[in-house]
């Protein structure tokens, strides 16, 4: 399967098309707005989601609810669109209002600078119009509907907050236990962690700073050999680390105990095999996180994503204006202040991109029923 993403911060609208769905899945458009409303929401978030309130319609590829087997074209008009329109229509562009308009005080930690120069812009605004996370709107959308694929055969992804600019949940959930984080003010689960990240928040809005964190991906039911050891690019851990890391703002991947596989011995990290007619092979830990040879080996998927702190801070950096080269304090514009609570709903769309990609590679087919006949068949 393949997703385009296309579509400016600011822009009349997103838009993905998904080439490479079988036909006869049905598609839920309730549940994609309400995927869509989640990624709006949580503690921290700036003036831009008083604005939107994203619904998805869907263009191409489903009839009565259906796919058809045909490209499917998901779209998100931008109420903003308005603001932006201002500099875009040749009748109203006068050049001063152009200039007030630019962003030259380029922002340490954003694209505009490498853009600017890459791109030969004199207006960071031509870069961070594509740069910006407003994109992740539409990736969660397509997201949505790679969830609704692998929900045939079982497959369901979940996903909490884990720490907050160094405030830390060192709980270990059940997998059921991960629903609950939709609904809490930051997508923590153990609420008196949360009540102290929310003050770290609050108190680095006040200094006009910002904040990052890590999130927590998890995924049940999915069998075993999805990935490809053969084939380094389908090996299932590293198309998971590139689709993660693609998101705005994500510097880190971990799988299964991640890093802290380094602190010990193979004793202490690897996950022993047992058997039993009942069980077929069982393990009783899950420290790979269950992917071993680039494919999943039948245990939970375990993966967290480090976000770095938001770069556009109300109290701003030193920076240098483009135009003038001047010293200068970056810009800061309406902006979010922490943006976690996002993040984890976008991390579950890509990885739900990634193994409905995984699926459709290993079982091929024109149809979801015949896919769904294949994945049972497998042990
Ligand atoms: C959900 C989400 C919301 C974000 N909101 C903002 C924001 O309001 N202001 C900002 O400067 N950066 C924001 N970012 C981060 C930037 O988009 C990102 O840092 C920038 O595009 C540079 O990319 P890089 O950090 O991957 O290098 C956000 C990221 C995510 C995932």
């Amino acid at each position: 399967m393949k997703l385009t993403t296309a579509g400016e911060s600011h822009g009349k609208a997103l838009v993905a098309i998904i080439e490479g769905l079988p036909a006869h899945l049905k598609i839920d458009k309730e549940a994609i707005d309400r995927a869509l409303a989640l990624r709006q929401s949580g503690f921290g978030r700036g003036g831009r989601q008083k604005i939107e309130c994203d619904k998805v319609e869907i263009l191409t590829g489903v009839r009565n609810r259906e796919t058809l087997g045909s490209p499917v074209t998901l779209c998100i008009y931008n109420k903003d669109f308005a603001h932006w329109a201002d500099c875009m229509s040749a009748e109203e562009c006068d050049e001063t209002r152009m200039a007030e308009k630019c962003l030259t005080k380029v922002r340490p930690g954003h694209a505009d600078l490498t853009g600017i120069r890459k791109f030969d812009q004199t207006d960071a605004r031509n870069i961070l119009e594509r740069a910006s996370a407003r994109e992740t709107a539409i990736r969660v959308a397509a997201g949505e509907v790679y969830r609704q694929y692998l929900s045939v055969f079982g497959v369901e992804i979940g996903g909490y907050v884990k720490e907050v600019c160094g405030v830390k949940d060192g709980g270990r959930y059940a997998f059921n236990d991960l629903l609950r984080a939709k609904s809490t003010s930051l997508g923590m689960l153990d609420l008196e962690v949360e009540k102290q990240a929310i003050e770290k928040v609050s108190q680095l809005k006040k200094e006009g700073d910002t904040a990052g964190g890590v999130v927590e991906i998890r995924v049940k039911g999915l069998k075993s050999g999805f990935g490809n050891v053969m084939t380094y690019a389908e090996k299932l851990d590293a198309q998971l680390a590139q689709g993660l890391m693609s998101i705005q703002a994500v510097k880190g991947v971990e799988v299964g105990a991640g890093f802290a596989v380094c602190e010990t011995s193979g004793k202490a990290v690897h996950d022993e095999i047992f058997y039993s007619e009942e069980k077929d092979f069982y393990r009783i830990s899950n420290r790979a996180g269950g992917i071993e040879g680039g494919m999943s080996n039948g245990e939970e998927i375990v993966l967290r994503v480090a976000m770095k702190p938001i770069p556009t801070l109300m109290n701003g950096l030193q920076t240098v204006d483009y135009s003038t080269k001047e010293k200068a304090v970056a810009a800061s514009e309406r902006s979010d202040v922490c943006a976690i609570f996002a993040l984890e709903v976008i991390a579950e769309a890509v990885v739900a991109e990634v193994l409905a990609n995984a699926v459709a590679k290993r079982l091929g087919g024109d149809t979801i029923q015949e896919m769904q006949e294949r994945y049972n068949r497998l042990p």
